[in-house]
């Protein structure tokens, strides 16, 4: 009996004494996640459910008051610092404080670079290099993990096709696949091959769902999505990103319809958990549940707090409404217990998946071995290079000629270290950027001399400054000018009735103009731009957008000739605003030769695809494998590009297919891959696409369901087509 009873006190003892599964690091993240649940209390499952924010506290030394109000227990914080001592104390709080010590999950905005500042996103899909923009994550995300932010809000993969509305400079353009290829891109650099990395951050896509379609272009506004275009266009980048793996997803503040994105079952509970089957979680984007008393669906904040999350939104940022009224929403028996104990389980399984439950303080590392540490600057810098698109160069202006030995640089842009690196570049510092100037100085020191003078400003209607601008011009032998917008003219709530730039830009470039010198127009801006006048008084345009902090060197090297440009434009230059909208992927009018403006040209200024390089491209007839082609089959189709030219360049051949008849009318055409080769002087290569006519020819219909249809099909690149007849 004594050993029995041995056996049975060391066997309590040992229980007593083991740590709880939960804190089992060897213990599966499933069994982890539901031995907590079972221990957690109510209160602190709905803790759980809350991102909370300090705000833009940024002092160690002075959070005694939010540190105090800060509930041990809550979910998420918005970190606004960038300092890994701060995280860790607060950590501290909440892993010594709260009765089961669950880590807190620090969030923040890492759009395109954390300090280390890179282009911003629609200048990355313009290098149609998706590995490079993969590097440039990966270095973000280290960069993050070292201030303390283990979840980045992006990527932004909101297919845009009005440039009036500030946010197309978040994402990656007019096309669904550009977008589901950059946002995979993204997904793969922040969270790496596992999220439990060292380096590696949870991302999150954003905004779920057809944000782009704002009305108007009015931030926030009411988005009329078609159950086509949302299955079409809107949601693909998203399925793309979700079978990436990627952590979380946030919800939207537009109106889907008349079911605005953050109150939207179909769209979040049957399309994203059940269709899709993702296990993570969804955030409301900033108050987002508590304007869905703004958006006319709920009465007051327990009514809109009971929609949000019975549609399928996890964690409510900010605005405390789940805090405030879950409780009661339970013993109401509006909420059960087993919604509340799956959204937990979903933030606990990002929590577990970062490995934050067993290593939840971040290492403390100096910020010079933190930041700008060179292989990131060095990522920056060829990302920049790579993104800037050769818009127009007549009688090959550029590159500038090494006879040339006086170069004017005017504009407001020319010396601007802050506009420079974009919006959403929080933590990035002006004085770590590289003004157009300093790039232009260091290229051209010792070949020739430049002579500055601002002109303007970037808006306003003082002309003070053009007479010095036109001396400068005068006495030059080529006039680089620089223009653009200020980083606040896009981004969030950021619209514009009109994409031209202020007249005083214009009116500047006009009076140069009379000098009779070259204008070299250079463009840094978060929007595509109106460039009806400034195009006819340019005889070469450079679309730099807002290249982040390694921007001067890269053009300076595109203007000298030391780096031929390769970009090409991922959303459309309209002609005019009036164009608006106006994408590569229509479809066909029904009248294709009436219709058309009676004012203006119907053909926008630059396509989709557009962008010049100083080699010249020569694509022979694509030839496809096979002619006829089985719906279950393959057919590759290739075709061989030669640089002509003298000088070695890369090519990106933008492979598109289209289907003239079908069972619905389906865009003209449709970019299905892409591909960037480097081609030496004289080099011929070839390019091949692999289709799988599943995937790459079928369409999406109004219920989400796939259709590939026998019928005759054209694959396109570089401006010819070839013909395939798909058969049952
Ligand atoms: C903002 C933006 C969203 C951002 C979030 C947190 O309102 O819409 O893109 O991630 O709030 O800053």
């Amino acid at each position: 009996m004594k050993v029995f009873s041995l056996l049975i006190f060391i066997g309590l003892a040992h229980l007593s004494f083991a740590q709880p599964l939960y804190k089992d690091k060897k213990a599966p993240v499933e069994s982890r996640i539901k031995d907590l649940i079972q221990r957690m209390t109510v209160e602190e499952k709905i803790l759980q459910l809350n991102q909370y924010t300090f705000g833009e506290n940024r002092n160690v030394n002075n959070i005694g008051k939010e540190m105090n109000e800060l509930p041990a227990g809550i979910g998420s914080l918005i970190y606004f610092s960038a300092d890994p001592v701060m995280r860790n104390r607060i950590q501290k709080k909440a892993m010594d404080s709260s009765r089961l010590g669950i880590p807190i999950l620090f969030g923040f905005d890492v759009i395109h670079g954390f300090r280390t500042v890179y282009p911003i996103s629609i200048a990355q899909a313009c290098s149609w290099n998706p590995s490079l923009v993969t590097q440039n994550c990966r270095a973000a995300a280290k960069e993050s993990v070292l201030s303390g932010v283990d979840w980045t809000f992006s990527p932004m993969i909101d297919v845009a096709r009005d440039p009036r509305w500030g946010r197309v400079s978040e994402g990656y353009g007019e096309d669904p696949y550009t977008n589901a290829i950059f946002g995979v891109a993204t997904v793969k650099g922040y969270q790496g091959a596992s999220l439990s990395d060292s380096f590696s951050i949870a991302a999150c896509l954003k905004h779920y769902v057809g944000y782009g379609l704002s009305e108007g272009g009015r931030d926030y506004h009411y988005s009329d999505v078609s159950a086509q275009s949302l299955w079409e266009t809107y949601l693909p980048p998203y399925e793309a990103c979700v079978k990436a793996g990627a952590a979380t997803l946030m919800s939207a503040f537009n109106d889907i319809s008349g079911v605005p994105a953050t109150a939207n079952h179909y769209t979040l509970t049957e399309i994203l958990k059940q269709r899709w089957k993702h296990d993570g979680f969804v955030v409301a984007d900033w108050n987002a549940v508590d304007q869905l008393v703004a958006q006319g669906v709920a009465k007051d904040r327990k009514e809109a707090g009971l929609k949000a999350f019975t549609a399928g939104v996890e964690m409510d940022m900010r605005d405390n409404i789940y805090r405030e009224n879950f409780k009661q929403l339970i013993q109401e028996q509006k909420i059960t217990m087993a919604q509340i104990n799956d959204a937990v389980s979903r933030i606990l399984r990002v929590k577990f998946g970062l490995g934050l439950f067993d290593q939840p303080y971040t290492a403390i590392v100096s910020e010079k071995d933190r930041y700008l540490q060179p292989y990131s600057v060095q990522l920056a810098a060829d990302l920049a290079a790579e993104s800037m698109v050769l818009l127009k160069n007549k009688n090959n202006t550029l590159p500038i000629g090494i006879g040339v030995k006086q170069v004017a640089v005017i504009g407001p842009m020319a010396k601007d270290k802050t506009n420079i690196i974009g919006s959403w570049s929080f933590n990035g510092h002006s004085a770590d950027a590289q003004s157009i100037y300093e790039g232009l100085e260091h290229e051209f020191q010792g070949k020739a001399s430049l002579n500055y003078a601002k002109g303007c400003a970037f808006d306003g209607q003082d002309e003070a400054g053009f007479d010095e601008a036109i001396a400068v011009a005068s006495k030059s032998d080529v006039v680089i000018v620089c223009l653009g917008e200020e980083k606040t003219w896009s981004g969030e709530n950021a619209s514009r009735s009109t994409i031209a730039l202020p007249a005083i830009q214009e009116k500047l470039v006009a009076a140069l103009k009379k000098t009779g010198k070259q204008i070299v127009l250079v463009l840094s801006n978060g929007r595509p731009l109106e460039l009806l006048r400034l195009e006819p008084l340019s005889d070469a345009i450079v679309e730099i957008w807002q290249p982040g902090i390694a921007g001067g060197d890269a053009l300076a090297g595109i203007l000298s000739g030391r780096i031929n440009p390769s970009a090409k434009l991922a959303i459309t230059f309209p002609l005019t605003t009036g164009q608006i909208p106006t994408y590569y992927d229509m479809r066909q009018s029904a009248r294709p030769k009436e219709g058309l403006y009676q004012d203006i040209a119907t053909e926008p200024l630059y396509w989709f695809g557009h962008g010049l390089s100083y080699a010249n491209f020569s694509y022979a007839q694509p030839v496809a494998s096979a002619i006829k082609v089985k719906k279950q089959g393959k057919v590759s189709v290739s075709v061989s590009v030669k640089n002509t030219s003298e000088v070695e360049g890369k090519e990106t051949a933008l492979w598109y297919i289209s289907q003239p008849v079908a069972s619905i009318s389906r865009p003209m055409k449709e970019l299905k891959f892409f591909e960037k080769k480097n081609l030496k002087a004289g080099e011929e290569a070839t390019f091949t696409f692999e289709i799988v006519p599943t995937r790459d020819l079928s369409f999406t219909d109004a219920n989400g369901n796939r259709h590939l249809e026998a019928g005759d099909y054209f694959i396109e690149v570089g401006k010819k087509k070839v013909k395939i007849e798909l058969v049952d």
